[in-house]
């Protein structure tokens, strides 16, 4: 930013010299000689300037008669060129070093604005993703950030740049004709007014049109994900309306919001062009009839005058800018001020290891959007070791119980002890690190096999990584692939089976090698032999470890030390398989009939 300023700095002196230079050349070239006691210049700036300035000037100007303006006209000519030559050469080299810097500096601010969203991003709860679209979440990350970036450079060129270069050019428009200046600065509050009504309006549609472009990014990421229901159901022209519907509307807003900010360079630049014809006549006057100004010099006038324009009109421009990207901004911060609703209280105990049991104690949960409660007074313990089977008709509240666990949720009542410590109180990622996670829907990432199994570690020897593959019984069919462990699967595993993804995601589970075990047994249908894969690959993944399991085949539920039956949010029936079959009117005995006889 600095070095962008110092450049800026010289970026405008220099213009300002090269248009002054004119005036020398202009002089030189009609022959007229300026007669020592009459230069306008001092005069002029010494009505409105302290003395110190005008003393520099005068110096400047005697230096720049001596060693300039000395010798035959052709020699004078010949330097003037060479001066002009040289200014504007370095006037380019700072312009492009400024242009330069000033990237530098937008690019960092947006790098770091991203980087603070997206790891914002990770510190918000469960149910923040869930209430919020996929898209829109990504649309604030990448194009309203892009619309920030606009302002950080408006603001460098609002603050610095445009002001800088108003102050060289006013200067020497100032110390040619005092007059003229004031005369020509007529046209200013009527464009300053304009401009503070546009922008006004600007910020409110740039809102809405910021939120049109989530709505575009939304149905895309939508459809695109599920682009096999979309041909299933030959909804491609549905889709198609849709998404042109969406693009269409932001079609409309873009016009409506180009109609209005545009109103504001024509509307300064009339004005502007009224005020300079005036003056234009009012200074040729001057020039023909007065003769109080050389024609050099009204020239020189002219010509810092219309350099004045440029700074401007990008002034008037620049608080559109701004007031886009304020409310893109706001969009942005509304992801970073987010607080995070589970995090780490101040004094969080760190757990290194699991040593005795995980209870839950009277657990009552319900969802932010409902008052029901999906979880109602749930108390059970899970010892070290044992395996505990949750089973329950669909919807009962199963994952949702198994999720309190690693804190995706708090309990909206009552209070889950890991070890007699209340889960609340200990470090998050200790927690979440005692305990390995299978869900109900498998999630992998688009990268190898290997990677996915040893997900988020780098430089792991392949050996271990086939331990925990072998273990899951995922090994054979990986080395079938060409590419082995580094056969990419595609973005969510979508080159997989079902049964293959699965396989993959208990590996992935069994590589961290977690002292608990937690495991949403998915419903998907199996054919035999992934069937008896897959179930091999469950029961080496329960041993020698505690495991909550949400069951629903019978051999895992055969396994289990102890079955939990869930039936809307609520405890029923406990105990082991023997048991609760014998129970003729229990819930378990109807389940165990419809769901789990078969397989
Ligand atoms: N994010 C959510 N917001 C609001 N309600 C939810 C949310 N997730 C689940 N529910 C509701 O909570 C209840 C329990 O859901 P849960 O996913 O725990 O059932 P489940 O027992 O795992 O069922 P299944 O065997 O079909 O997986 C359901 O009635 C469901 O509608
Ligand atoms: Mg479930």
């Amino acid at each position: 930013m600095g070095l962008s300023i110092g450049c800026t700095i010289l970026f405008s002196v220099l213009s300002g010299l090269s248009v002054y230079l004119t005036i020398p050349l202009l002089d030189t070239l009609f022959l007229e000689k300026e007669k020592p006691g009459t230069s306008s210049i001092v005069e002029s700036s010494s009505d409105i300037a302290p003395g110190w300035i005008t003393e520099t000037i005068t110096n400047i100007k005697e230096t720049f008669e001596n060693y300039v303006l000395s010798g035959t006209v052709s020699e004078v000519l010949f330097k003037i060129c060479l001066l002009i030559l040289i200014t504007f050469f370095l006037k380019n080299v700072f312009g492009y070093l400024q242009a330069y810097f000033l990237a530098f500096v937008e690019q960092g601010v947006i790098k770091d604005l991203r980087n603070k969203a997206y790891r914002h991003l990770h510190l918000l709860p469960m149910s923040y993703f869930k209430n919020e679209r996929t898209g829109n979440l990504i649309s604030r990350i990448t194009n309203d950030v892009n619309v920030v970036q606009q302002s950080v450079a408006a603001v460098f060129l609002n603050l610095i740049r445009e002001p800088l270069t108003i102050i060289v050019f006013l200067g020497i428009a100032l110390s040619i004709s005092v007059k003229l200046t004031l005369f020509s600065f007529v046209v200013l509050p009527f464009s300053l007014g304009i401009i503070a009504y546009i922008g006004k309006i600007l910020r409110k549609q740039s809102t809405i049109l910021q939120e049109k472009m989530a709505d575009i990014t939304s149905v895309l990421q939508e459809t695109i994900s599920g682009v096999k229901i979309v041909k299933a159901f030959g909804m491609e022209a549905y889709e198609n309306k849709k998404f042109e519907n969406e693009t269409t509307n932001y079609f409309r807003l873009v016009l409506r919001i180009v109609r209005i900010k545009n109103i504001a360079s024509p509307v300064t630049e009339f004005l502007s062009v009224v005020v300079g014809v005036i003056m234009v006549y009012y200074g040729g006057q001057l020039v023909l009839e007065d003769q109080s100004l050389k024609a050099s010099e009204f020239l020189g006038f002219l010509f810092a005058i219309f350099q004045l324009m440029p700074p401007i009109k990008e002034l008037s421009s620049v608080n559109n800018r701004i007031q886009e990207s304020s409310a893109a901004a706001d969009r942005i911060f509304q992801i970073i001020d987010t607080a995070p609703v589970i995090e780490d209280l101040p004094d969080a105990k760190p757990i290194k290891d699991f040593k005795d049991k995980i209870e839950f104690k009277n657990v009552s949960f319900h969802y932010e959007d409902s008052d029901e409660l999906v979880l109602n007074d749930v108390s059970f313990s899970a010892n070290k070791g044992k395996i505990i089977a949750i089973v329950g008709s669909s919807g009962a509240g199963k994952s949702t119980l198994i999720d309190l666990i690693p804190r995706f949720y708090d309990p909206t009542d009552g209070m889950i002890l890991i070890d007699g410590n209340d889960i609340k109180t200990l470090k998050l990622d200790n927690l979440r690190s005692l305990l390995g996670i299978v869900t109900q829907e498998t999630v992998l990432f688009n990268d190898t096999i290997k990677n996915n199994i040893a997900y988020g570690q780098t430089d792991i020897p392949l050996d271990e990584i086939i331990v925990a593959a072998k273990a899951a019984n995922a090994h054979n069919f990986i080395t079938e692939f060409p590419r082995g462990y580094n056969t990419i699967i595609g973005e969510r595993g979508a080159k997989l089976s079902g049964g293959q993804r699965q396989r993959i995601s208990i590996a992935r589970a069994l590589f961290v090698n977690p002292p608990i075990m937690i495991f949403d047994e998915a419903t998907s249908a199996l054919d035999n032999e992934s069937e008896v894969l897959v179930q091999e690959a469950i029961e080496r993944l329960m041993k020698d470890r505690t495991t909550l399991v949400i069951a629903h085949r019978l051999s895992t539920i055969r396994n289990a030390d102890k079955i939990i039956v869930l039936d809307k949010g609520k405890i029923v029936q406990e105990g082991k398989h023997a048991e609760l079959v014998a129970d003729e009117r229990g819930i378990y005995k109807k389940l165990y009939e419809l769901q789990f006889r078969d397989n």
